[in-house]
C-alpha cells in the first residue's frame, strides 16, 4: 500500500479513536481521562507537522516543476463550441507544446517524438519537438516546416567536418578552392532573404528558388552553398557547368553529401536546379540518393511532397 496513504490514515483515525474513548468514558477516572485527551492532543499535534512537512515538499516540487518549465512553453487553445440545437457545449482543449531549447548536437540522431504517419513508401514520419524526421532523417521543405525557435547558431560539427573533408579531396584531386558561401541561416536571416527576392521578383518566382521562412534547408545547419574562390560565378545558374559543379555532383556522396535540389526533378524538390547545394544526410542514404550518378530526389526516395499546399500529416 501506498506509504502516503497509510499517514494519512494513522493521522486520520489515531486522535479520533482517542477523542472517541475519551467521550465514551465518561465514568472513568478523571487522570485516565485525562490521559486520553492528551493521547488525543498529541495525535493532533503529530498530524499537523505530517501535514506542514507534506506542503513543505509539495512546494518544493511545485518549485522543481517551474524550473523544468522554463526549458519547455506549453501553449493551451481552448476552443468551445455550441451545439444550437440542443443546450449541450462541448469544450475541447488542444494542447501543444513549445519546445524553446535544443540539444543540437543529437539533431542527427533524434531520441523521443511521436509517429504521426507514414509517406506513401511505407517510411515513418516522426515529430521531435517540431521537427519532422522520415525514417530517422530530418526534412526541411516546402511541406516540412521547422519551428522558428530552431536555431542552432551555425553549421552541425559532423556536417563541417565532413565537408572540410570533400575540399581537401577536391583540393589534392583537382586543385580547387571550394568553400562554405553559405551554410546556416537562422528564421530571421531567411525572412530577410526571401522577402527581398519577392520584393525583386513576386511571390510566386520566388518561390521556385528562395524557401519561405521557416522552409529552409539552411536553418537546420545540415545543408549549405559551395563555391570556388576561383569561379566568380557563386550561388547562381552559372555555377552549372563549372568542373567544380560536376565533381561535386560525382563526389560528394563518399562525404555524406546529397545534390539536394536535383535538375530536372523541380516538380519533386518544389526548387529549381541547385547545383550548388549540398545537404549531410550521411554516406549510406546518400550512397543511395547518387543512384550512380543519377541523382534521385528526397522527396522520391522517402515519398513525400514539398509543397506549401500540403500539410506533413498524410504528405
Ligand atoms: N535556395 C534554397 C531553396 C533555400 O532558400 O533554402
Ligand atoms: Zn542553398
Amino acid at each position: 500500500m501506498d506509504i502516503e496513504l497509510i499517514s494519512y490514515i494513522i493521522c486520520g483515525i489515531i486522535p479520533v479513536i482517542y477523542l472517541f474513548i475519551y467521550i465514551m468514558n465518561e465514568n472513568t477516572k478523571t487522570k485516565k481521562k485525562r490521559n486520553y485527551l492528551y493521547g488525543f492532543v498529541v495525535a493532533i499535534v503529530i498530524a499537523l507537522i505530517l501535514l506542514a512537512i507534506k506542503l513543505l515538499v509539495f512546494t518544493l516540487v511545485i518549485d522543481k516543476k517551474k524550473e523544468d518549465n522554463n526549458a519547455t512553453t506549453t501553449t493551451t487553445t481552448v476552443v468551445t463550441t455550441e451545439e444550437t440545437t440542443t443546450t449541450k457545449k462541448t469544450t475541447t482543449t488542444v494542447k501543444t507544446t513549445k519546445k524553446t531549447s535544443y540539444d543540437y548536437s543529437k539533431i542527427l540522431e533524434p531520441t523521443g517524438g511521436e509517429v504521426i504517419g507514414k509517406t506513401s513508401k511505407g517510411y515513418e514520419i516522426k515529430k521531435v519537438d517540431g521537427l519532422y524526421y522520415v525514417d530517422g532523417y530530418l526534412i526541411a521543405n516546402k511541406t516540412f516546416d521547422l519551428p522558428e525557435n530552431y536555431n542552432p547558431g551555425g553549421m552541425n560539427k559532423v556536417v563541417s567536418e565532413a565537408a572540410n573533408k570533400m575540399f581537401a579531396a577536391a583540393k589534392a584531386e583537382k586543385g580547387f578552392n571550394l568553400y562554405n558561401a553559405s551554410g546556416f541561416r537562422s528564421y530571421s536571416t531567411q525572412k530577410t532573404i526571401y522577402n527581398r527576392y519577392v520584393s525583386r521578383d513576386g511571390k510566386d518566382k520566388a518561390d521556385t528558388y528562395s524557401a519561405r521562412p521557416g522552409y529552409s534547408e539552411h536553418q537546420t545547419g545540415l545543408a549549405f552553398d559551395v563555391c570556388d574562390k576561383n569561379v566568380g560565378a557563386c550561388i547562381t545558374s552559372g555555377f552549372d557547368k563549372t568542373e567544380q559543379a560536376k565533381w561535386l555532383s560525382e563526389n560528394a556522396h563518399k562525404y555524406g553529401f546529397i545534390l539536394r535540389y536535383v535538375k530536372g526533378k523541380e516538380n519533386e524538390t518544389g526548387y529549381m536546379y541547385e547545383s550548388w547545394h549540398f545537404r549531410y544526410v550521411g554516406t549510406e542514404l546518400a550512397e543511395k540518393l547518387y543512384n550512380n550518378g543519377d541523382w534521385i530526389t528526397v522527396e522520391e526516395y522517402f515519398g513525400i511532397s514539398s509543397s506549401y499546399d500540403t500539410k506533413p500529416i498524410g504528405a
